[in-house]
């Protein structure tokens, strides 16, 4: 192994003032070109030794600044354009950073966004509220209703938006239909991967242009990075990377590292989560005390026909909602009762986990908007994980016991 200075001329005769910073920088060993599992890119830039060199390092689009490249965030990115089967994908500092860098990245003043009436809310907040201050007219209607969709497309809309499975109403887009009302005039139509994966679907196959993640959810899967990113065709990733290398919401290293290495045991993590939430939304729909399930699993699910096509044999995602009596005492005394899974702020963990979406994802909603579709004060979302089944359902229906009369 050789432990070379990095000064390229020698060192010898500097000082160690000038040393301190240098020496040790550099480790030759051709063993390092093929390590077991990628390093960690920390460093913000390449060091060039002349002009020409700096010429070339631009034109083959190589590791001048950390904003614009690095190592950890395309091999990240590589991985993502392999598993959504995408030409290219970026990844940013956040799902939020994902999705609203796309839009600006497609949209102007003057152009029009039309998307599905139920979506993550700050995507809702960014849309209705952010977007029409700088020009650009916004319509949300339900996209289960293919024929709404058909009467609000415009001929100025440039971008169309939805989630394949909204949140916390667990509603099943049909992502193909969509995209042949996108396209017919033109618009690029972006769909939000978070809850689903593409271990489930791939939106990109159904003819969407643009699949955004929030990598912080199932893709990484430990609950310990936030992280997004965009995957699609080669010319719609360059005009999203053009505005990203502006707005900056770019992924660090450590964090595109730690959420490569998260993804890796995607699959595995998955088809264990998938597989308890099929039973425990079957063992829910058939308990007494719960009113009703939504899980594209069951028979009962409004959209149980377009999962059936567009979801991968037998997987139906890790996210379920369902409704107990409108009790808030009893509600408390059910998440007391729980042994196995936590109430926390996110979702798509190897933990099971709980959200009560009337005071988290639709807290700013009016009671009569957010009951209108479906988000009454019995609902509670689950993001289904890793645990043994038997001891999931089970422990789900005990402390469901609170609400026997
Ligand atoms: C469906 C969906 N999209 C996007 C986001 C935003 O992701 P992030 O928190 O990584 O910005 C979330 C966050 O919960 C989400 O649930």
């Amino acid at each position: 192994m050789n432990h070379a200075l990095s000064y390229h001329n020698g060192g010898e005769d500097l000082h160690r003032e000038t040393l301190i910073l240098g020496e040790g920088g550099v480790v030759c060993d051709r063993r390092l070109d093929t390590p077991i599992n990628p390093p960690i890119y920390l460093s913000t830039s390449t060091c060039v030794d002349t002009l020409d060199e700096l010429k070339q390092l631009h034109a083959e689009q190589g590791y001048s600044y950390i904003r614009t490249r690095n190592p950890n965030r395309n091999m990240l990115s590589e991985l993502i354009s392999y598993l959504e089967g995408g030409e290219q994908s970026l990844v940013f500092s956040s799902g939020m950073a994902a999705i609203t860098t796309a839009l600006t990245a497609f949209v102007k003043a003057g152009d029009h966004i039309l998307s599905d009436d139920t979506l993550y809310g700050e995507t809702m907040q960014f849309i209705n509220d952010i977007l029409p201050t700088y020009g650009v007219e916004t319509t949300m209607v339900d996209f289960t209703d293919i024929e709404a969709v058909k009467a609000a497309i415009r001929p100025n809309t440039k971008a169309v938006y939805s989630e394949v499975v909204t949140n916390p109403t667990i509603k099943v887009i049909d992502v193909a239909a969509v995209a042949e009302v996108a396209h017919s005039v033109g618009a690029r139509y972006i769909v939000d991967n978070t809850f689903t994966t593409s271990y489930a679907v791939k939106p990109l196959s159904l003819g969407a242009d643009v699949v955004a993640n929030s990598l912080t959810k199932f893709y990484n899967g430990h609950s310990d990075v936030c992280a997004g990113s965009v995957t699609g065709d080669e010319e719609s990733v360059h005009i999203i990377w053009d505005r990203q290398k502006l707005v900056g919401g770019i992924l660090d290293p450590f964090s595109a590292y730690m959420c490569q290495r998260g993804m890796r045991t995607l699959d595995a993590r998955l088809a264990l989560q998938n597989k308890n939430a099929v039973a425990l939304a079957k063992a829910l729909s058939e308990c007494p005390y719960v009113e009703k399930v939504l899980h594209p699993s069951l028979d009962s699910h409004p959209q149980r026909a377009v999962a059936k096509k567009e979801f991968k044999d037998g997987v139906y995602g890790a996210m379920l909602s369902f409704y107990m009596p409108e009790d808030w005492a009893k509600i408390n005394q059910f998440m007391e009762r729980l042994r196995v899974p936590h109430y926390a702020m996110t979702l798509g963990g190897y933990r099971t986990s709980l959200s009560y979406p009337i005071i988290s994802s639709h807290a700013g909603v009016p009671k009569e908007e957010r009951e209108a579709i479906g988000i009454t004060d019995g609902m509670m979302r689950v993001s289904v994980g890793m645990e043994n089944t038997e001891d999931l359902v089970k422990d789900f229906l005990q402390a469901l016991e609170v609400f026997k009369k």
